[in-house]
């Protein structure tokens, strides 16, 4: 265990021995307390809400969520939702039939959540919003995620220097991808990459040959990919080649918001033939997924946006142990995520890029993979 870790798991041990009171449940996952003796386990529930076990990271978060806090002495519920908003909403309603503490939940559809955080709310549960924000509702008491914006500014300026388009190289042809419609973080994550390359758009040094371009940062969806699914980014793909890239023309760049996406885009690229070496396009991504890890050091992705998840999850377990103790708890942005209802109080980390040159001091020599996972 690291040094990190070992000091999180003595302050969460000690929360629980001032909380006192039973362990709540008779749930799901009953952690076994890494402290003996009956009062580690007074931390009492948590529940931990994702989205689904199709993508790694979500089950990355999980994991590393699950792992601390039991490890602290609580008692945890672990459940993935399939993607399925209503699955999500039974789930989150039987943890509160439970009586948890807090709840981590990472949303499928931010703005479902309304009436089963007002059944928590009435039971004085307190809620984290996990690296998604919950919309339209005041019963979530903080957020923490990842810089939303900055990753999509980072996918941005990557393109921009990567072709040189502020030394006025161009035109390049263009075909942008956003997330999907139903999360709150895809909106932010185009605005910040189209920030960025608008003004190339504007004046012609990028071109959209499918004319699937926004007309602003507000039109995103337009571009959107329904539950962030693999397949549909790469008949989307297909359907741009096989419709406006005909005679020759050929795709220079493709802004994908995140792995899940590149992964079907470059599925699409090699099934038209692109080569890399000589026309593969330049391709963005977040998460630093292990596939698609391996597509970079195989020449099919340029960039990903790492967001390193473990970090995350320690400051949602700090966040917890705040909670709980009754503290105050440490915020670092309370104006960005206006939820409709309120700002909700946010935590926001710093997201990095990767590339191939940096996959082994940033993923490898940090723990995340090992060696042998990328083939190394
Ligand atoms: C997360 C991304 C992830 C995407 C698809 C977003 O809300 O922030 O990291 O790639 O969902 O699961």
């Amino acid at each position: 265990m690291s040094l990190k870790k070992t000091k999180l798991v003595a302050a969460i041990a000690g929360a629980a021995l001032l909380v006192g009171g039973l362990a709540a449940c008779s749930s799901t996952k009953t952690a076994t307390p890494a402290a003996t003796g009956s009062a580690a386990s007074a931390g009492g529930l948590i529940g931990i809400a994702m989205p689904t076990k199709s993508l790694q990271r979500w089950n990355n978060d999980g994991a590393h969520l699950d792992e601390l806090l039991k490890a602290a002495g609580y008692t945890t519920s672990l459940q993935y939702a399939d993607n399925k908003v209503d699955q999500q909403i039974t789930q989150l309603q039987n943890m509160i039939n439970q009586n948890p503490k807090v709840l981590i939940i990472a949303s499928i559809d931010g703005t479902a959540l309304g009436p089963v955080l007002a059944t928590a709310k009435a039971k004085n549960i307190k809620v984290i919003a996990y690296d998604r924000l919950i919309n339209g509702t005041k019963d979530v008491d903080y957020y923490a995620t990842f810089d939303n914006y900055k990753v999509g500014q980072l996918q941005g300026q990557y393109i921009v220097d990567t072709l040189g388009l502020a030394a006025g190289k161009g035109p390049f042809n263009l075909e942008p991808f956003a997330g999907s419609p139903d999360d709150n973080n895809a909106k932010f994550f185009f605005a910040g990459a189209w920030d960025v390359l608008k003004p190339y758009v504007d004046s012609g040094k990028l071109v959209v040959p499918s004319g699937k371009v926004p007309a602003s940062d507000a039109e995103w969806t337009k571009v959107g990919i329904q539950g962030w699914a693999t397949a549909t980014a790469q008949s989307e793909m297909d359907n741009r080649l096989n419709s406006f890239y005909t005679g020759g023309k050929k795709v220079d760049v493709v802004l994908s918001p995140n792995d899940s996406l590149a992964l079907g885009i470059e599925q699409s690229l090699d099934s038209h033939g692109y080569k890399v070496g000589s026309d593969w396009p330049l391709v963005t991504g977040q998460d630093a997924d292990q596939a698609n890890v391996k597509n970079m050091l195989a020449g099919m992705q340029a960039m990903t946006v790492w967001k390193d998840t473990r970090t995350l999850g320690d400051q949602v377990a700090k966040m917890v142990d705040q909670i709980v103790k009754g503290q105050t708890v440490t915020v670092n942005d309370t104006k960005t995520y206006n939820n409709g209802k309120i700002v909700v109080p946010s935590f926001l980390l710093p997201p990095q890029v990767v590339t191939k040159a940096d996959v082994k001091t940033a993923l490898v020599d940090s723990g995340f993979y090992t060696a042998s996972d990328l083939g190394l």
